[in-house]
């Protein structure tokens, strides 16, 4: 298959991550059928991404004309059947493996046998969702980063059994997307966040250790520091701290060194609902509208 083929995508997932890809996917020109399970998250996700074009036009990367069309081409679908003709499936739902293998497993079923299962996992085999899928070699990772309309990577992830047909699909679908990618091997946390969680994960450590040593102080450090544009803990309330918490666990148990342990007041975070921007708190506080920008 080549890119000419694709007029239409899916979307799976209508949380900030499938909001990103499908307004990224639609401003290129690609008509997108998102789908969801909760019929809410359906109808936040169309408010997000009217805004996420909104503020594209504003900074001038999206032409004033071309809001109200990419907008009109994203189409909320109730059923996954909905998506069961689209040659190319974005899968960004939430980071469970049994929910993403129980997914690629019935869209092995339902979709052409030539059609492009890209995940969005930020931690899960994608040669266990290639398996899954009955098709590993059109199985493979397209890993955005948040939020997806303003980060340029993507990771592109090869599982196990990924054609090179299905590579170099996904490094055009990265091009026409206007993301810079990097190709690496499925293993876990891939390349962003084997390196990005330890570093959050210690700074919570360091936080705990002496909460004197407040989330501002440690933050303002890496910033005025290392040059980072946000600090560890603001980037990690952005991601929310159950992605966090999930990703570490993946890297723990899948690697087996105690380096990646989650620390225990992520999991006291995370416990208690304090998820960051998504439930308005986590290691800061935020207003209504910060949290619905994600
Ligand atoms: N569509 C949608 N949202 C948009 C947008 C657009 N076209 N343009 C801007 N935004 C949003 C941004 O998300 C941001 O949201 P908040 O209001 O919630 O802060 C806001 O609009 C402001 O963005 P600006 O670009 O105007 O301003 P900024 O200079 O503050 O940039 C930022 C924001 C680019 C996000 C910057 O803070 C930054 O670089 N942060 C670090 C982000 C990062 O490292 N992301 C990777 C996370 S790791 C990951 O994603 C991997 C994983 O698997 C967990």
């Amino acid at each position: 298959m080549t890119l000419d083929h694709i007029k239409v995508v899916g979307v799976i997932g209508a949380g900030q991550m499938g909001a990103g890809i499908a307004q990224v996917a639609a401003a290129s020109g690609w008509e997108v059928r998102l789908h969801d399970v909760a019929e809410p998250a359906l109808r936040k996700a169309l408010d997000r991404i009217r805004e996420g074009l909104n503020r594209a036009r504003e900074k001038g990367t999206l032409a004033p004309d071309q809001v109200g069309p990419a907008l009109g081409r994203v189409r909320p679908a109730g059923r996954i059947e909905d998506l069961a003709d689209s040659p190319l499936i974005f899968e960004a739902a939430p980071e469970e493996a049994a929910l993403k293998t129980a997914l690629f497993r019935r869209l092995g079923e339902l979709c052409k046998p030539e059609t492009v299962l890209a995940s969005n996992t930020s931690s899960i085999s994608i040669t266990a969702l290639g398996a899954a899928s009955g098709r590993p070699d059109r199985v493979i990772g397209i890993h955005f980063m948040n939020p997806v309309p303003v980060m340029r990577l993507v990771e592109v992830v090869r599982g196990l059994d990924t054609s090179e047909e299905t590579t170099a699909l996904a490094l055009k679908v990265a091009r026409r997307l206007d993301k810079t990618a990097v190709v690496c091997r499925d293993s876990p946390g891939f390349i962003v966040n084997r390196l990005l969680m330890p570093m959050i994960n210690e700074a919570i450590f360091l936080h705990q250790e002496q909460p004197e040593l407040t989330p501002v102080q440690i933050d303002l450090a890496m910033t005025a520091g290392t040059n980072q544009p946000v600090g560890p803990l603001a980037l990690a309330d952005r991601v929310g701290l159950d992605t966090v918490l999930a990703i570490l666990t993946v890297l723990h148990e899948d690697l087996g060194d105690p380096k990646f342990r989650p620390c225990p007041l992520l999991r006291q975070y995370v416990a208690a609902g304090r998820l960051g921007r998504k439930s308005g708190r986590g290691f800061y506080e935020y207003e209504s509208h910060q949290r619905s920008a994600g």
